[in-house]
């Protein structure tokens, strides 16, 4: 999608929609000084809205008017942003997600957006945060929709929307330049995973999500391997083929690299810290032989969105070039009942040699993610792993549809996590994992029993998969089942897949410290 920084004035703006984000205004409803100028050219068209009580700047407002012939915009959209002081990135990109929806909705074939960058946010955030907002809220998935005619002329009608955000000319106009180009691969990378993860389950079996990650892999020059079921048999992935063996669909492994380091490494590739990314990806899960009643069933495609948020994040690795080596692991799986599934009181041997008691086949997902830790850890020296699931219905219960939760081994990690969170929206809250809740995971005929029971459900899931990871390897699971998809439409998301934590991982693997 195309989105630039320009330096000409409000006034010269070309375009079918002229968005001007302004915060809450102050009693004496005066317009900041930037706008002045346009709003007289325009025939004080925002001045009497604001006049008559229609825009005073709070938060969500959205106000059309229609200005004179003195500036060269059709149309001027007015967008609240609410309380100055709480002005942050999250606003701006809610606001830049209207405004491209309003240019849409308008036909407009392009739209111009008056950055509000200042001393809340800066003009390289603020770049970042409206093309991420433009990019997020044009997002729609569609691709299975026939259109008839009437439908095709109309998308004729209307390309792509060429946004422009206006900036000063300078250093502002440079960093913001910067910002938003860091903007547009991650909301790109953050669209591929909700595409991946909207996808229906008959159309994206494992095989297709390998071969998604693959051709993604390459274009952006990642270093891709996908192992099929003989190879996982080999490496005694016996967690992970389990799931998989009720489908006819085979299992994949799917492993994209970035910045792999040479066979031989060089003084720069020496200090290169690997983090491993681990994601569940479970293309359909019906519950297998401890089958889902029909209602929840349905959105069970969504269950490989972990899988499709570390694709996403491993595209826009690469596009920014994270200065780590950074390794995607996704179990690609199917779950579902049939003649050769797994079943309840089965006994398997994971990768990692401890042997597993099968409780309910429904709590597949930390199987898959057993042998992909311990895949990470015994082909990586990983500095710290991050994995990511859509792994108990516990967590919707606990935090709804309006965090992830955050649990792992290491304080600081988790911290980091909410803290990246933060920055780009993307809310995290932590749940504890204990000792107690680890010895709870213990069976009386193998080493580890698959489920813990109806209590704590997200914190036991978790602690099962403690089980797999080392101690001394900073670890922290992100539990995404209330996160990953949404029924609610907003400025930058349709209903559907959210690709939630591809912006947040970012925002960690460029700014952390480990
Ligand atoms: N994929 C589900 C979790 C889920 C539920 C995601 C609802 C999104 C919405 C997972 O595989 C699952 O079925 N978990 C079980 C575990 C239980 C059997 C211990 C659950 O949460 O009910
Ligand atoms: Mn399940
Ligand atoms: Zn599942």
């Amino acid at each position: 999608m195309s989105v630039t920084v320009e330096t000409r004035s409000a006034l010269e703006a070309k375009a079918g929609v002229l968005a001007i984000p302004l915060a809450k205004l102050a009693e004496n409803k005066r317009l900041p000084a930037r706008i002045t100028a346009l709003d007289k050219a325009s025939g004080g068209r925002i001045q009497q809205v604001v006049a008559a009580g229609d825009f005073d700047g709070s938060k969500d407002q959205v106000v059309l008017v229609r200005p004179d012939e003195g500036i060269a915009a059709t149309r001027i959209l007015l967008l609240g942003l609410g309380d100055e002081k709480a002005l942050d990135a999250t606003a701006l990109r809610a606001a830049a997600g209207s405004a491209l929806r309003a240019a849409r909705r308008h036909k407009a074939n392009a739209l111009a957006i008056l950055s509000p960058a200042g001393r809340r946010v800066r003009a390289a955030a603020a770049g970042q945060a409206l093309a991420e907002g433009v990019v997020l809220g044009a997002y729609r998935f569609d691709r299975h929709q026939t259109s008839d005619e009437k439908d095709a002329s109309k998308k004729k009608a209307q390309g792509e929307i060429k946004t422009a955000l206006l900036f000063e000319k300078g250093a502002d106009a440079r960093n913001a330049r910067g910002g938003a180009k860091v903007g547009v691969i991650l909301a790109e990378s953050q669209n591929l995973a909700r595409d991946l993860s909207n996808e229906p389950p008959n159309i994206l079996p494992p095989v297709a999500l390998a071969k998604a990650a693959k051709d993604m892999s390459q274009d952006v020059g990642l270093k891709v391997r996908i192992l099929e079921p003989k190879e996982l048999e080999k490496l005694g992935m016996g967690a992970m083929l389990a799931v998989g063996q009720g489908s006819v669909n085979p299992a994949r492994l799917i492993v994209m690299e970035h910045n792999a380091p040479p066979k031989r490494a060089t003084k720069g590739t020496r200090k290169r810290k690997t983090i491993c990314l681990v994601g569940k990806g479970v293309c359909f899960d019906s519950g297998g032989l401890s089958l889902k009643p029909s209602a929840s069933m349905t959105k069970m495609k969504h269950d490989m969105s972990g899988g499709a948020t570390v694709v996403g994040a491993m595209r826009a690795a690469a596009l920014l070039k994270v200065p780590h080596h950074v390794v995607g692991i996704v179990g690609a799986v199917e779950n579902m009942p049939s003649g050769t599934a797994y079943r309840v009181d089965d006994v398997l041997t994971s990768a990692s040699g401890k042997t597993i008691e099968i409780t309910n086949t429904d709590a597949e997902g930390r199987l898959v993610l057993a042998d992909c830790l311990d895949y990470a850890q015994k082909n990586y020296a990983p500095a710290a792993i991050i994995d990511l699931a859509t792994l108990t219905g516990a967590v919707i219960m606990a935090l709804g549809g309006w965090a992830a939760a955050v649990l792992g081994n290491n304080e600081a990690l988790s911290k980091a996590i909410v803290a990246a969170g933060e920055a780009t929206g993307e809310r995290y809250w932590p749940l504890p994992l204990w000792e107690v809740h680890r010895d709870h995971m213990r069976s009386k005929i193998a080493d580890l029993r698959q489920t813990g029971g109806r209590e704590a459900g997200t914190t036991s899931a978790a602690a099962f998969l403690g089980h797999f990871v080392s101690d001394d390897i900073p670890w922290a699971h992100l539990d995404i089942a209330g996160v990953a998809d949404t029924e609610r439409g907003t400025s930058t998301h349709v209903a559907g897949a959210t690709g939630f934590g591809v912006r947040s991982l970012l925002e960690w693997l460029r700014n952390g410290k480990f």
